[in-house]
């Protein structure tokens, strides 16, 4: 079956950029000039994602208003240079299809996605963490798990081998390679402490999702902070059947952090200056 749905969990309060995100979605901060949230519809799309479906909370309306039509701001720079600036979220708004779903309550990444159950249905998808800003060598990571599951028709995780001392952060398996990069996870576990980390092999914003991931969701009890894991999903779900995880080839900037948005700022400024 092709994947056709993307799912962007977009709730958080987004803490460790405040005051930024005291009113705005972390998901609208610009990269150089472009929102964080249009480069991972750009990648949904690449990925032959045209369903975009975002899961937002209080305060994020900036992300439906972001890929609506702005009258008066089109009417406004119509025929002058500045139009081209609107190229491209004019080719994802023509292309794609999009709907939102409200998260009333964060209760965790598990339960925004479970939120977005009424948005997928019954069929596989991705999800995509916009904070997790990926750069893919030959593909864009997406298109990396979408060859994966159409090879293996389970669901896959991108994965990617963070210091030791920085697995706190992340949801941490320990797999069996099957091939070059790809692995076959056995467990998993959210956020260890640093001496308890089974591997350095962290889960990065990048999943590819078969639905019965809705039912076990809705089973499993809240974990780490109180909040319903994703992690903890994927755990039973790789017990009862199969979940593969992708060691992607390219490169992720977390610009959940300001560390990680800087380098990807710079990154980027650098691109576009080659690029002209
Ligand atoms: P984060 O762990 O980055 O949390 O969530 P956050 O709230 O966005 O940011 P900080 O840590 O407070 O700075 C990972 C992803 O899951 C979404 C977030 O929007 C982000 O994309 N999420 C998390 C939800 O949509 N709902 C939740 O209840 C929790």
């Amino acid at each position: 079956m092709s994947v056709r749905k993307c799912l962007f969990p977009a709730a958080g309060y987004g803490t460790r950029f405040l005051p930024a995100t005291k009113a705005m979605p972390k998901e609208m901060l610009p990269i150089v000039n472009t929102p964080l949230i249009q480069y991972g519809v750009d990648e949904a799309l690449a990925a032959g994602m045209n369903n975009i479906a975002i899961v937002t909370g209080r305060g994020k309306r900036a992300l439906a208003d972001h890929f609506d039509i702005s009258y008066e701001l089109e009417h406004q720079i119509r025929g002058s240079s500045k139009e081209a600036s609107l190229a491209g979220i004019r080719r994802l708004m023509e292309n794609c299809v999009f709907s939102f779903t409200r998260q009333m309550e964060m209760k965790g990444l598990g339960h925004a996605i479970l939120t977005g159950e009424t948005l997928i249905g019954n069929e596989p998808f991705g999800v995509l963490l916009a904070d997790d800003l990926c750069v893919g060598k030959e593909h864009d990571v997406m298109t990396q798990l979408v060859h994966v599951y159409e090879r293996f028709g389970c669901s896959v995780v991108a994965v990617e081998e963070v210091p030791r001392e920085e697995t706190y952060k992340y949801g941490v398996i320990v797999a069996d390679e099957i091939e070059s990069g790809l692995y076959e996870v056995r467990d998993m576990v959210e956020k260890p402490k640093v001496e308890e980390a089974p591997s350095n092999m962290a889960i990065i914003g990048r999943y590819l999702l078969t639905p019965d991931i809705f039912d076990i969701i809705r089973e499993t009890p809240p974990g780490l902070n109180g909040e319903i894991q994703i992690t903890d999903a994927l755990k039973t779900q790789a017990s009862r059947g199969r979940v593969l995880a992708l060691k992607f080839s390219g490169r992720r900037f977390d610009c959940g952090s300001v560390d990680g948005f800087v380098e990807a700022t710079n990154y980027f400024y650098q691109r576009m200056k080659e690029r002209g």
